[in-house]
């Protein structure tokens, strides 16, 4: 598992999920599998560990459970960051980067220039397997002439390109298609809709059975504070992604699941998820050195009705809580008053992790009314953070935790049935 080694013991390292050895993380890029490989390449500061510097980090990983970083994939420079992106791999060669024996492995990012005026979308190729990347010389790809565009999602769909990016200021959403993805042609726009009380970034459009998700993060305005991720559910014709309604559905109802995107190319046709295990209103300020922050779990995504269902994907060493309860509590405590309690009270679902906090980033009780008489649970728990899903995964609850050492106690209030604790430290 990661880390290995002297990083394992470091306070609040994270044991199963993905973090960087040192230095700042943010959203998950260029997600995609190639040859046995899980390539996760990360927003990244390589010399600090606060926001800025910002250039592709990069790991690898067989199971998504045991990564080895690799250096540094797309550097900044001294007047641009690479920004959030994603990646493909060419193997038609559309884009004459590689040839179809050896096809170019094509990250597309988004170049934001230092001093705000533009951001623009950008193109770097490789031919070893993402261990070393060339910038096309004919970028920028894509440009508005525009300070706010970014997060390009690229996908091969249907004999072409499709590009899903956001226009963050407009809470628009919008398609363009391209034969070799160096010429760019805009298809639609999607937005304002749902929730608009911030900036719309990060997004990200697949199929799941016959319809159509889009996913669209928001910062500020997420369900908590700060940064949050909702969801779309609809029809994409080709041309226009046409939304089934407009009503709000979150992807998660804690504090720290943003800017998650899906994998490109994961075998047997899955869907996979990762996503940013922190918030904008407080990550440069979370108490880990070294590093700051880790991923969320690897989620596999379907749909139940007009519901994204999120369930983990398995691996015999995580530590787990399950139970299921028509009104307990299940009480998982480091000490006598550093505790989270998660159950079913007066019709919610609740997870109160307000023990584990300090003062200045304070944790309320987060509450998602249900109908569910009987409500089951499952709960992972790593150093500096706790995943929770609910009713089989249609409730997806993702937030940081910081205890001294391990929340290893588990108590119980009211009626809770099936309780299994697996392997808590
Ligand atoms: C989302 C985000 C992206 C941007 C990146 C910069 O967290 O703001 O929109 O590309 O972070 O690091």
């Amino acid at each position: 598992m990661h880390p290995t080694g002297a990083l394992k013991d470091e306070k609040y390292r994270p044991q199963f999920h993905f973090t960087p050895a040192r230095n700042w993380m943010n959203d998950p890029n260029g997600l995609l599998y190639y040859k046995g490989e899980y390539h996760l390449f990360f927003q990244h500061n390589p010399k600090e560990n606060i926001w800025g510097n910002m250039s592709w980090g990069h790991a690898v990983s067989s199971d998504l459970y045991s990564w080895e970083e690799l250096p540094v994939a797309i550097p900044c420079t001294d007047d641009v960051g690479i920004f959030s992106g994603s990646a493909v791999i060419d193997y038609e060669n559309t884009s004459g980067f590689g040839s179809k024996e050896n096809p170019a492995m094509v990250a597309i990012y988004t170049e934001h220039k230092n001093d705000k005026s533009s951001q623009r979308q950008c193109l770097a190729f490789s031919l070893d397997q993402g261990r070393t990347f060339t910038k096309y010389e004919g970028n920028p790809v894509l440009d508005l002439q525009t300070p706010d565009f970014r997060d390009p999602k690229v996908q091969w769909i249907d004999g072409q390109w499709l590009m899903t990016i956001a226009l963050p200021d407009l809470h628009q959403i919008s398609f363009y298609s391209s034969p070799n993805l160096k010429e760019w042609a805009h298809l639609s726009d999607f937005g304002p809709a749902a929730e608009i009380g911030g900036c719309w970034e990060c997004p990200d459009l697949f199929k799941l059975g016959n319809k159509w998700v889009l996913i669209v993060s928001l910062n500020p305005g997420g369900y908590q504070i700060g940064s949050g991720t909702q969801y779309f559910i609809g029809e994409w014709n080709g041309k226009e992604f046409i939304a089934d309604d407009t009503k709000t559905r979150w992807l998660d109802y804690g504090r720290d699941n943003y800017a998650g995107v899906t994998f490109n190319d994961a075998p047997s046709n899955k869907r996979i998820f990762l996503g940013w295990m922190s918030n904008w209103e407080y990550a440069n300020k979370v108490p880990t050195d070294p590093w700051r922050s880790a991923m969320t779990l690897p989620r596999e995504l379907s749909l139940e009705g007009d519901r994204l269902v999120q369930k983990v994907l398995p691996n015999k060493k995580l530590p787990t809580i399950k139970f299921s309860t028509s009104g307990g509590t299940v009480r998982i405590s480091e000490s006598e008053d550093c505790y989270i309690e998660i159950g079913l009270a007066d019709g919610k679902i609740f997870m109160d992790a307000t023990n584990t906090w300090y003062e200045d980033l304070k944790f309320h009780r987060q509450e998602i009314a249900t109908d569910k008489k009987i409500v089951d649970f499952e709960i992972y728990i790593d150093r500096g953070s706790i995943e929770l899903f609910a009713d089989g995964g249609k409730v997806s609850i993702t937030n940081l935790v910081f205890v001294d050492t391990a929340l290893s106690s588990v108590s119980t209030e009211g009626d809770v049935l099936d309780l299994e604790v697996i392997e808590l430290a």
